[in-house]
């Protein structure tokens, strides 16, 4: 076996401002108990104007820099994945650079909806395994409130701002850190979660706007039964093909998008419900964000242990999906 990477930090920071289910009655025909038993959604966090989802990145990674004690210099690549970069370019992870004083590091956004942090993990993993890069920073990082109509009940219930980061570095034992991933996309998905409007297809206009297409749309009862099937099957595919069940796996980190969806993949793995990290409560769906912000809450509650077995996996726009089986290795 080869070279690793492990995780060695791990960080989340979220705005303070809350929007409760409550608030929202006030905003659409919604009712705190039709968002608790269809989503499991009781608050989220809204950032507000004047800040893009760059600067929920850089307040995580400071953190995680900070409780890692090491410089930004230090840092080789960062990779950030979102959908709600500040502007269409430069990107988000030019702008963490920038911020963080991380001058010896290039970076790339990367852009797979509520799969991102798995597709970034993923890729950040090769970085290290090459030997090319040492410490790799992975951010997830989206201002959903940006992009999101709150004159639209379908959506508007559902998602929040958020910024979450893990450190990658080359592991000195065998066995540990990132141990395998499995991802997958299915274009097919197009239709039915999107954001239409600004890019090169419809550049923005006034009647993009008028026509509300900077705003995301989702068919939520075609999304959900994708959801509930994809990412169940590849929660069960990663443990099999390393040859371990439900019950070695200390931890279940799934993407926060829909807790029905969360229960039917832990369900599946044959994970108790005590090992799955469930934050929707407080955030609801906060896209690239929900698996590392979960990963370091269950860390700085003090959970993680040596030799846990993690399994982490998502679904999003696209279609996109994946999983990744992590053994925590500080
Ligand atoms: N309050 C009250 N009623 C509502 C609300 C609301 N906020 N939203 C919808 N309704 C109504 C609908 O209008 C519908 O009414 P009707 O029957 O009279 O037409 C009824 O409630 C049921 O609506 P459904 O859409 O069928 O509700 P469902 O149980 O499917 O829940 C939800 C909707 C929560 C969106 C669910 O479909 C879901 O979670 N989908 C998947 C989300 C997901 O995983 N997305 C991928 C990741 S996100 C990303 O990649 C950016």
């Amino acid at each position: 076996m080869g070279r690793k990477a492990i995780i060695t930090g791990v960080s989340h920071w979220v705005p303070e401002q809350v929007l409760t289910n409550k608030d929202l009655e006030k905003m659409v025909d919604t009712t705190d108990e039709w968002i608790t038993t269809r989503t499991g959604i009781k608050e989220r966090r809204i950032l507000g104007p004047g800040k893009g989802s760059s600067y929920m990145g850089v307040k995580a990674a400071q953190r995680l820099l900070k409780e890692r004690g090491i410089s930004a210099e230090e840092l080789d690549l960062i990779i950030v994945a979102t959908v709600t970069p500040d502007t269409m370019f430069p990107n988000n992870a030019c702008r963490i650079q920038h911020e963080l004083g991380a001058k010896n590091a290039w970076g790339f956004d990367l852009n797979a909806a509520c799969s991102g942090f798995i597709f970034a993990l993923s890729t950040a993993s090769q970085f290290i395994e090459s030997g090319k890069h040492n410490k790799v920073l992975v951010v997830g990082t989206d201002k959903m409130s940006a992009i999101t109509d709150y004159t639209d009940r379908t959506t508007c219930v559902l998602f929040g701002d958020a910024a979450a980061c893990v450190l990658l570095e080359p592991g000195e034992e065998e066995g540990y850190g990132v141990l395998d991933f499995v991802n997958y996309c299915d274009g097919s998905g197009k239709d039915y979660l999107y954001l239409l409007g600004g890019g090169s297809l419809y550049p923005a206009s006034h009647e993009t706007v008028d026509k509300k297409m900077h705003y995301l749309f989702q068919d939520g009862k075609t999304v959900f039964k994708a959801a509930v099937q994809m990412m169940a099957d590849v929660s069960v595919e990663i443990l099999e093909r390393n040859r371990l069940t439900g019950k070695d796996i200390a931890y279940f980190i799934p993407h926060q998008a829909n807790y029905r969806i969360i229960d039917a993949a832990a369900r599946r793995m044959g994970v108790d419900s005590d090992k799955v990290v469930v934050n929707i409560d407080r955030y609801g769906n906060t896209t690239a964000a929900t698996i590392p912000m979960g990963l370091s809450e269950i860390y700085h509650d003090g959970k993680l242990k040596k030799g846990d077995y993690i399994v982490m996996a998502a679904f999003g726009a696209g279609y996109t999906w994946g999983s990744a089986l992590v053994r925590w290795a500080i």
